[in-house]
Order: C-alpha cells, then sequence, then structure tokens
C-alpha cells in the first residue's frame, strides 16, 4: 500500500505476507518448475488437488491466468459461458474469452450473484447450426460482486445437475473459495469435486504475495499445461512462492473468520449512518454500500477519507465496497468507520 495509506480496504489483495510467510519462503527446496522439478510447487499443487477432491492441480501465476487457461482448455471458438451477472470473467479479466478461445460470457441476472437450475434452463440455447454452442457454466465462490455472498451445497448441486443433463461443463473461480468454506462450513470437496475446473487464490485472503492453483483430472491439467506454456505462465524455481501458499493453508485459513467478523463489525456500524445503504448481508469479507442517499458523491467520501490514511474502492458515482483481510485489525474497522461518520456528519 502506498505509504501514507495506514488502513488499506480496498481489496484483500492489499495483505502483505507475513515474517512468518517471508521464512518459509526464503528456506523452501526449489527446482526448474517448467520441468516439473519443483518439489515446492509439486507438494502445493498435490495439497490443492486433495483439498479440492481432483486428481490433479498446476501453480499458475495469478487467478485471471487460472481462469483463462481453464476456458481456453473447456472452450472453442464461437462456444458460449453462462455466469452470473457482474461475473469477474466477464467484466474484469479483458474479455479474455474472446481474445484466447473465441468464446463469450452470457450473463444470468440474478441476486447476489447466485442463479438457480431454472436459470441455467432458460439460458440454455437450442441446438442449430446458426446458434452459438453453450459450453459451459461458471459459478464464483464466494460471489465478489454479489457481496462476497456464498454458494451453499445445497444451491449448487442442482446447478451442476442441470449442467450435466445438457452436456455442459463446470467451472469454479475460487478467488476466494476458502472464504465461503470458513462461512458455510461446508468441506471444499463436498462442492469442487462436482466442477471439471476449480481454482482458489493465494494472493488474496490468504495473504501471499502471487499465485492461484488451478485443479481438475488428470487429463484436464494435461490438456491445461499447453494453454499455461502459451500463456507464458511456466514458470523456474517457483518453489519460492508456492511456500507462501502452503504455508498460507496451514496458517492462514481458519483466521479468515476474523475477516468475516471485521467485515460485519464495520457493516453494522456504517449501516447505522444517514443515507448509506448495504447492498447484500455481509457473508464473508466483502461489504459493498450504496452511498447515493448521503446527498454526496462516492469518488468525494473516497477522497475524504484517503486524505486520512483510509481507502476504500471506489465502484461508481454512489457504491462503495470494502474487503477485510489479515492486515485489517478491529481497531482499524473502527477508525475507518468512525472516519467515515465524520465525512458525512460534520462534511470532513
Ligand atoms: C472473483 C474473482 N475472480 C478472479 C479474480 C482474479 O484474480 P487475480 O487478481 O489473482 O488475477 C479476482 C480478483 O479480484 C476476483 O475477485
Amino acid at each position: 500500500m502506498p505509504d501514507a495509506i495506514t488502513i488499506d480496504l480496498v481489496s484483500d489483495t492489499a495483505s502483505r505476507p507475513t515474517a512468518g510467510m517471508r521464512r518459509a519462503m526464503a528456506e523452501a527446496p526449489v527446482g526448474d518448475e517448467q520441468r516439473g522439478e519443483d518439489p515446492t510447487v509439486n507438494a502445493l499443487n498435490e495439497r490443492v488437488a486433495d483439498l479440492l477432491g481432483q486428481e490433479a492441480a498446476m501453480f499458475l501465476p495469478s487467478g485471471t491466468m487460472c481462469n483463462q487457461v481453464a476456458i481456453a482448455t473447456h472452450c472453442r471458438a464461437g462456444d458460449e459461458i453462462i455466469a452470473a451477472e457482474g461475473a469477474h470473467i466477464d467484466g474484469a479479466e479483458g474479455a479474455g474469452a474472446a481474445v484466447f478461445a473465441g468464446s463469450f460470457v452470457r450473463t444470468i441476472a440474478c441476486s447476489r450473484g447466485i442463479f438457480t437450475a431454472d436459470d441455467v434452463a432458460a439460458a440454455l440455447r437450442m441446438r442449430h447450426a446458426k446458434v452459438p454452442r453453450t459450453r459451459l457454466v461458471e459459478i464464483e465462490q464466494s460471489n465478489n460482486h454479489g457481496g462476497g455472498s456464498v454458494w451453499r451445497r445445497a444451491e449448487i448441486v442442482p446447478v451442476v445437475e442441470a449442467a450435466r443433463a445438457n452436456g455442459l461443463a463446470l467451472h469454479m473461480d475460487g478467488a476466494r473459495l476458502l472464504n465461503a468454506v470458513v462461512a458455510s462450513g461446508e468441506a471444499a470437496s463436498s462442492t469442487t469435486a462436482l466442477f471439471d475446473s476449480v481454482w482458489l487464490d493465494l494472493s488474496k485472503g490468504l495473504g501471499c504475495p502471487v499465485g492461484g492453483v488451478l485443479a481438475g483430472s488428470r487429463g484436464f491439467i494435461a490438456e491445461a499445461d499447453v494453454w499455461k506454456h502459451r500463456f507464458g505462465g511456466a514458470m523456474r524455481q517457483a518453489g519460492i512462492i508456492a511456500a507462501a501458499g502452503l504455508y498460507a493453508l496451514d496458517h492462514h485459513v481458519e483466521r479468515l473468520a476474523e475477516d468475516h467478523d471485521n467485515a460485519q463489525r464495520f457493516a453494522t456500524r456504517i449501516e447505522q449512518l444517514p443515507g448509506i445503504v448495504l447492498e447484500a448481508p455481509v457473508e464473508t469479507n466483502l461489504v459493498f454500500f450504496d452511498v447515493g442517499g448521503t446527498g454526496r458523491n462516492a469518488g468525494e467520501i473516497g477522497d475524504a477519507l484517503l486524505r486520512q490514511g483510509i481507502r476504500l474502492h471506489v465502484q461508481s458515482d454512489r457504491r462503495i465496497r470494502a474487503v477485510t483481510h489479515l492486515d485489517i485489525t478491529t481497531a482499524d474497522i473502527d477508525r475507518a468507520a468512525d472516519a467515515l461518520e465524520k465525512v458525512l456528519l460534520a462534511g470532513y
């Protein structure tokens, strides 16, 4: 975070590697990852495949690359991907599906980013030479733009069944998968094993500096490996960064509950402020709120807070997001809520 910012709620990507994580990185045994010879990367891949109930996994530099490698592996030119409105693959990956796979995302309007088997059925197209081929159903766990909402197993299973009944592949964007697991108490593999591809991000709530791990069947990962090389995602002594992932899986998963409590604490404070409306109930570490009713522009509010060293993510004239993570304490939350109150009530 820039020096002047002392409380960075812009994203969970703002978290910095801890001293313990840095030590684990420094001491990691390494080898040539591109040749499959890095023992730390191999250990991370096995650990994540096991956690997600999949046969194999591959370490990649980012979550975006996990999505794009998966899409390029599943889809061919002219294919269509079904996802919730606001999906990261639709609006935040530079139209990668179109650029790399010649495919496009068709979004489903739904509450909190969670759709149903009926929504999938309604989005299906007739099979005809002149009609795009629906190929893939994608869900985000947790759903970012839906407010960090958590797909429960009972919501996922019918969607999986609808996709399977229609010959569609399934992909899970798990940028904040372990936040969802901690919030729901449902084991990751109880849902992730149902998907053809699924990944989790290391550089968000888990606090690593870089990386994501994409998992699937052995056959899927072998195909995906071609795309990993095409994208330039194959690395060398990457064990140094994979070690951060192993460390995070040991030390930073259960503590995600603290981030969720802090997000809830922030939400409870700010929803009492005049003109502020929470967009969705807080389930994990994301808080989206609408400041339209304050009569102030979100950008102005964001700037006023920034002058006090507090950064939020201003997403439109009226929409703001706050994200908690391992560098945010309960005291930080109270300071941020106090500052927002002063900005609104005293016009700072
Ligand atoms: C839901 C979702 N998917 C994918 C990504 C991309 O992850 P990365 O920043 O690691 O490329 C993000 C990042 O914010 C995200 O929120």
